[in-house]
């Protein structure tokens, strides 16, 4: 199973035209081109990475494809996300992504750490819209991914508790996709909102 195009194809049904997303690792800016055609051409996509090679490569392609006007690339930390997206988005985003790791066939000393990574989730859990969807995809095989992805597995089950208790936390169904069979397969979790 290639776990970038499940959680793709998993995402695909929350956007909606003139939604809200944001990818918050853009990368090689491939999340970013599949969360802007899902918004079209009325809806706005924040694609954020710390590189700026990262940006460089995302608004380039986000230029060919004719998107410019529905993405704003800003390089930054995601753990700022938080003071990066506008107040009036906050409650309003269907679809969050983040696809965590390095920047591939580049510095692998740029690898999003657990800190930072807990900081955007917490910022984008301010900011999902009833009915929207967060996806979440690790990569144990690099030296901080197995402590990264322990940290997010564990801020995953605070969310994931039983829908008959009370609280705020109570509107996640949480998936999690990995081949149990390969130690190092990457870990895929989906959190929809309801
Ligand atoms: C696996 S890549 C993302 C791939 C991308 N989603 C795509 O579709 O091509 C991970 C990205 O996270 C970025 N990154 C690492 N630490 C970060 C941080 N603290 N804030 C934002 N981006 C970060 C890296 O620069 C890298 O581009």
């Amino acid at each position: 199973m290639h776990l970038t195009l499940e959680a793709q194809r998993r995402c695909k049904s929350y956007l909606l035209p003139g939604s809200i997303a944001i990818d918050a690792t853009a990368g090689n800016g491939l999340d970013t081109l599949f969360l802007a055609e899902g918004v079209g051409p009325d809806g706005m996509v924040y694609a954020v990475d710390i590189q700026s090679e990262a940006i460089e490569r995302t608004r380039a392609k986000v230029l060919q494809a004719g998107f410019a006007d529905r993405v704003e690339c800003i390089q930054a930390d995601h753990g700022l996300l938080g003071s990066l997206i506008p107040n009036e988005h906050f409650g309003k985003v269907v679809c969050a992504m983040l696809n965590l790791g390095y920047l591939p066939h580049s510095d692998k000393s740029i690898v999003t750490q657990a800190t930072t990574t807990i900081q955007a989730l917490e910022a984008i859990e301010k900011m999902l819209a009833s009915r929207s969807i967060l996806s979440i995809l690790a990569y144990v095989g690099h030296p901080s991914g197995r402590q990264e992805s322990l940290e997010v597995q564990r801020w995953v089950d605070r969310r994931n508790i039983d829908s008959d208790q009370v609280g705020d936390q109570a509107d996640y169904l949480v998936e999690r996709l990995v081949d149990e069979t390969n130690p190092s397969s990457p870990i895929l979790w989906l959190l929809r909102k309801s």
